[in-house]
């Protein structure tokens, strides 16, 4: 049985479920060999800011269990760059999704401002997981308020296809993707890395120079199924869903939770060629057990009813 892989994640047309995550696939051409982008349903380049960055000194990235912590620091070409130079590179046929953020919210909304209308942008990702400066640091996306202010300065910014991602250093992941959805995005990506600490004890240091990191591959695929079920529970935005994905069962998890497509992250570094194996998984999941489309799985996840104490 022929499956329907096509997706549509909040207007942006997939030709399957399957995205490579920002900031683990460049800007696309760095692993084009491993990997042929027009397989994928999509790649989300690099977050961009309006001027080049530079990251974090290393050590900037280190193993943990299960995992990888990073400190990079969102290190990119800046928006300008990426639009001259990085998408007329990429072959015809690439789904582009455009990952953008910034320390000030007027400054998140110039960016988009520049990515609306440019062509090859098939929609953008709004990377709330960065210190807001004028709330002394915290994540755009901890507070309500602040990510509420966000998603409109950046709705009314731009007409393009618009997704959120979400920080998972949260206590409800819920309200925020109420936030969301209250302020016109339409849809959301969760989630980004967690944040996390390691220590090295022989120098009683830590092993980031930036002492906090991301923790991110298969250690947090639990935490971020957890949250992919909540916000589906909560709003009716399509989400995709990110965190530790591996393989094509990883991947119909997501799915079955609620998510209407996923990004393949950390996996990348050790397989550059997973997300196009992981599509084809996917379908051939859908065909064994009779489902006619890949959409068709989406929140299919059965909760059996508490047995009352
Ligand atoms: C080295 C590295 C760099 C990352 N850079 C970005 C980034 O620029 N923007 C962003 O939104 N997420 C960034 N992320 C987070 C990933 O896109 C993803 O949300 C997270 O790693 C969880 O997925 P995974 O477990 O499959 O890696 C980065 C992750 C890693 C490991």
């Amino acid at each position: 049985m022929s499956v329907d892989t096509r997706v549509d994640l909040g207007g942006i047309a997939l030709r399957n479920p399957v995205l490579t995550a920002s900031g683990t696939f460049g800007y696309g051409l760095e692993l084009a060999p491993f990997l042929d982008l027009t397989k994928i349903g999509g790649f989300v380049a690099k977050s961009l800011t309006l001027e080049p960055r530079h990251g974090n000194p290393p050590p900037r990235i280190a193993e943990a269990p299960s995992g990888m912590l990073n400190a990079i620091s969102l290190e990119n070409v800046g928006v300008d760059a990426f639009v001259r130079d990085k998408l007329p590179a990429l072959p015809e046929g690439v789904v582009v999704v455009a990952s953008l953020f910034e320390t000030e919210i007027d400054r998140y909304a110039e960016v988009a401002k520049r990515l609306t209308g440019v062509p090859r942008v098939a929609g953008l990702e709004v990377n709330a997981s960065c210190p807001h400066v004028k709330s002394g640091g915290i994540e755009f996306g901890q507070d309500p308020k602040v990510l509420a202010s966000l998603v409109r300065a950046v709705r009314s910014a731009t007409d393009a296809p618009l997704l959120v991602k979400l920080s998972p250093n949260v206590t409800s992941i819920a309200e925020m993707a109420k936030v969301c959805e209250g302020e016109g995005a339409d849809g959301l990506s969760l989630i980004n890395a967690v944040q996390a600490l390691e220590v090295d004890v022989e120098r009683r240091r830590p092993v980031l120079s930036n002492v906090l990191g991301g923790l991110s591959g298969p250690a947090i695929r639990p935490i971020a199924l957890r949250m992919v079920w909540q916000a589906r529970n909560a709003v009716s935005l399509p989400i995709c869903g990110i965190g530790g994905i591996a393989s094509a069962e990883d991947a119909v998890k997501f799915l079955l939770c609620g998510a209407t497509a996923v990004q393949v992250g950390t996996w990348n570094y050790l397989e550059p060629g997973a997300a196009a194996d992981i599509a084809d998984g996917i379908a051939a999941y859908a065909a064994r057990h009779g489902f006619a489309s890949v959409a068709e799985l989406v929140g299919k996840l059965e909760v059996p009813e508490r047995p009352r104490r």
